[in-house]
């Protein structure tokens, strides 16, 4: 295994698990079980989930974790939780205000019993209306009551990342970092991030799956999968963003790595370099075959994250991370 000095996980690489409930289709437990067997196997025990992570049940993501450590309990102590929250479950508006954190931590308590304790807990958007202060004292108070283990945010931008660091310590900082959405080294977030020493989890690692050259075209894009509403995959940008795609596939090849370990291997070659701290990329898969792929580390060297950099420079992505509707909402 790559040397790691990840406070987070065992390994370097962690586990996104939105994909197992948040979808059309829900993974059955049979398979969801086996994928998340793999990920502790192989050190990626970092995991990320919501409060929300549910389709017809917004808890069926919480609920899929329960049943997991209650199957194996013995591996309680060895992952470490990240639970997303304080979004209606309705519209995802954030509801950040005190009463509306305190209810989403204790929905997720309730639903976790003494089965597995949330070791991270944050909002998952910010509320540009809502005092920090008020959103941050009323986690830190959950904190001190010992409801839950620390506090995490995610898809925050540098100025939040600070403020709410000196109210409450940060344990992660969770944003969208990939070979296609690199706008954390530009915008301050990992320079932040680096200085308050507060690891990055690097979300949607591989693209929503577009790094790993699976879809070759829209059509490849379930009904009713998310993708379908964020710009990058609409049909008049996603061919333009497949040259990128293209560039990456035959440099994977001839490192003899598949697309979606060079494109974690590059997200693990910014971490602790230079420009950024630690930085946990957590891939989302269903399978445990592909959790063994996405663990299986590749390295890259001094030269070769040189030419992925300049594949990067060579590319224009076409179409932002979500879409107009959501743009506002993001880097709160
Ligand atoms: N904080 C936030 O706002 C936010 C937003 C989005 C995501 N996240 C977190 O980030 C995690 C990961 O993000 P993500 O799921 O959006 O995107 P991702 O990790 O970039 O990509 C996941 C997609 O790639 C596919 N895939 C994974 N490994 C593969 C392999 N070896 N070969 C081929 N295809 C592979 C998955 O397929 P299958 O799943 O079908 O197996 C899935 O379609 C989520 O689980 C969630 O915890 C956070």
């Amino acid at each position: 295994m790559a040397s790691n000095n990840n406070p987070l996980s065992a390994g370097p690489i962690g586990f996104g698990l939105m994909g197992m409930t948040w979808r059309a289709k829900q993974t059955p437990d049979e398979q969801a079980f086996a994928a998340m067997k793999a990920a502790v196997a192989n050190g990626a025990t970092f995991w990320s989930s919501a409060d929300f992570y549910g389709t017809s049940d917004p808890l069926a993501g919480v609920k899929l974790l329960r049943r997991y450590f209650e199957t194996y309990p013995e591996d309680a102590a060895k992952v470490k939780i990240f639970i997303k929250g304080c979004a209606d479950p309705a519209t995802l508006a954030p509801t950040n205000d005190r009463e509306g954190v305190r209810a989403s931590v204790e929905k997720c308590v309730a639903v976790f019993g003494d089965v597995k304790k949330i070791d991270i807990f944050g909002p998952s958007r910010q509320n540009p209306g809502m005092p920090l202060e008020e959103t941050m004292g009323e986690l830190k108070a959950l904190v001190a009551e010992g409801k839950i283990g620390g506090v995490g945010l995610s898809e925050v931008g540098a100025e939040t990342i600070k403020k709410a660091h000196a109210i409450c310590p940060l344990s992660l900082v969770e944003v969208e970092f990939s070979l296609w959405s690199t706008d954390i080294l530009t915008n301050g977030v990992a320079a932040t991030a680096k200085s308050l020493n507060i690891p990055i989890v690097a979300y949607s690692p591989l693209g929503r799956g577009f790094l790993t050259g699976q879809l070759k075209s829209v059509k490849d894009i379930p009904e009713g999968d998310i993708r379908a509403y964020f710009d990058r995959f609409q049909p008049e940008n996603f061919d333009k963003n497949l040259e990128l795609v293209d560039k990456l596939t035959a440099f994977a090849q001839n490192k003899g790595v598949t697309p979606p370990q060079l494109a974690l291997a590059w997200v693990l070659a910014n971490s602790n370099s230079a420009s950024c701290g630690t930085i946990i990329p957590i891939p989302g898969a269903t399978t445990s075959e592909r959790v063994e792929e996405n663990t299986k580390i590749a390295t890259l060297s001094p030269n070769e994250k040189e030419q992925l950099d300049a594949i990067l420079n060579s590319v224009q992505i076409v179409g932002g991370r979500y879409n107009k509707q959501l743009e506002m909402t993001l880097w709160g």
